[in-house]
C-alpha cells in the first residue's frame, strides 16, 4: 500500500487581485467565511484526513495568518480572565491545530513555482496541496476522498468537477477515463483552455496529492498561461512517465476566492450554523426579491 499522506501544503502567496479593495492590505486567506477564515477551513479539511505537518507557502503582506496560527497571550489572558472559557479553548485550539511551518514564495511566479518552496519539506514523501480560495462542503472531507484513491492506486491524485459551458476556460482541464465510479485515469490536461479547446467539461478543483517527483517536473516546465509556472503545465509532463489519477469530489465546491462566490458560501455555511441559521433564514425570508 502507498504512504499515507502526513503533510500538506498551502499556497498562500497570491496577490489575491479578483478581492480588491479588501485584500490591499490583508491576505485574502484571512478573509472570514461566517466567522473563520478560509485557510483555516481547509487546514481543518487537511487535518481530519490525517495531515500533521503543514507548510503554509506566503508573502509579503500575509503575517496576519502566522499570528492567527499563533498563541495570542494577551487574548488568552483576557478570555480567562472574564470566564470566557468556550472561546478561550476556541483561539488555544487553533495553535494546537498542527505543526506550522512557513516559507515565503518570494516572487509571484505561478502555483507550480508557489509549490516548488515546499521541495525541502516535503523531504522525499508524497504530499498534499490545498488551495484555501477552493471551499469543499463535503460530508466526507474532499482531501480523504482522495487519499483513499492514493493508497489504492500509488499514484498522484488531483481533485475534479463538472462545469458547464464556458466557465470551464477558467480552470485546468483533464481528459480521462472514468476506471471506476467518479474514479478517472488521466490522459491529458490543459490549463485555462479556450472553451473550443476545453477536452472535457472535468475541470481540476484546489485539491492535489503529489508524489517527490512533482518537484523535478516543475524544474523542467517553461511558463504558460499567463506567462507563469503552472502546475497543471508540470503534472502534465509527469503524466508522460507515470499514471496519474483524479477524483470527482462528492460534495459543493465554492470558490470563494471570488466576490460571487465568496457570498454564496457565506450564505451556504451561514444557514447550516445551529446558533446562526434559524434567524438568519428568517432574514433572508424577509427580504422582498
Ligand atoms: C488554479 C489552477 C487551476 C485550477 C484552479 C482551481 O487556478 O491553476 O488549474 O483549475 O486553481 O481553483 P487559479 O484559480 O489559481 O487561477
Amino acid at each position: 500500500m502507498a504512504q499515507t499522506i502526513r503533510k500538506a501544503v498551502f499556497p498562500a502567496a497570491g496577490l489575491g487581485t479578483r478581492f480588491l479593495p479588501a485584500t490591499k492590505a490583508s491576505p485574502k486567506e484571512m478573509l472570514p467565511l461566517v466567522d473563520k477564515p478560509l485557510i483555516q477551513y481547509s487546514i481543518e479539511e487537511a487535518v481530519s484526513a490525517g495531515c500533521d505537518s503543514i507548510l503554509i507557502i506566503t508573502g509579503r503582506d500575509k503575517s496576519a495568518i502566522e499570528n492567527h496560527f499563533d498563541i495570542s497571550f494577551e487574548l488568552e489572558q483576557l478570555l480567562k480572565e472574564k470566564g470566557k472559557n468556550d472561546l478561550f479553548e476556541q483561539v488555544r485550539a487553533i495553535s494546537d491545530i498542527a505543526k506550522i511551518s512557513y516559507t515565503r514564495q518570494k516572487q509571484a511566479l505561478g502555483l507550480g513555482h508557489a509549490i516548488y518552496q515546499a521541495k525541502d519539506f516535503a523531504g522525499g514523501d508524497p504530499f498534499a496541496a490545498l488551495l484555501a480560495d477552493d471551499i469543499v462542503d463535503a460530508e466526507k472531507p474532499a482531501l480523504t476522498q482522495m487519499i483513499d484513491v492514493f493508497e489504492r492506486y500509488d499514484a498522484p491524485v488531483i481533485a475534479t468537477m463538472q462545469v458547464e459551458g464556458e466557465a470551464i476556460s477558467r480552470f485546468g482541464v483533464i481528459d480521462a477515463d472514468e476506471v471506476e465510479p467518479g474514479v478517472f485515469k488521466i490522459k491529458d490536461m490543459i490549463e485555462k483552455p479556450a472553451f473550443e479547446d476545453a477536452p472535457s467539461d472535468l475541470a481540476i478543483i484546489g485539491r492535489y496529492i503529489f508524489t517527490p517527483d512533482i518537484f523535478d517536473a516543475i524544474e523542467r516546465t517553461a511558463p504558460g498561461a499567463g506567462g507563469e509556472i503552472q502546475i497543471t503545465d508540470a503534472m502534465r509532463l509527469l503524466l508522460k512517465e507515470r499514471p496519474f489519477y483524479a477524483v470527482k469530489l462528492d460534495g459543493v465546491r465554492h470558490d470563494a476566492g471570488d466576490k460571487l462566490g465568496f457570498l454564496i458560501a457565506t450564505v451556504q455555511y451561514a444557514l447550516k450554523r445551529d446558533d446562526l441559521g434559524d434567524a438568519f433564514r428568517a432574514y433572508l425570508r424577509s427580504l422582498e426579491l
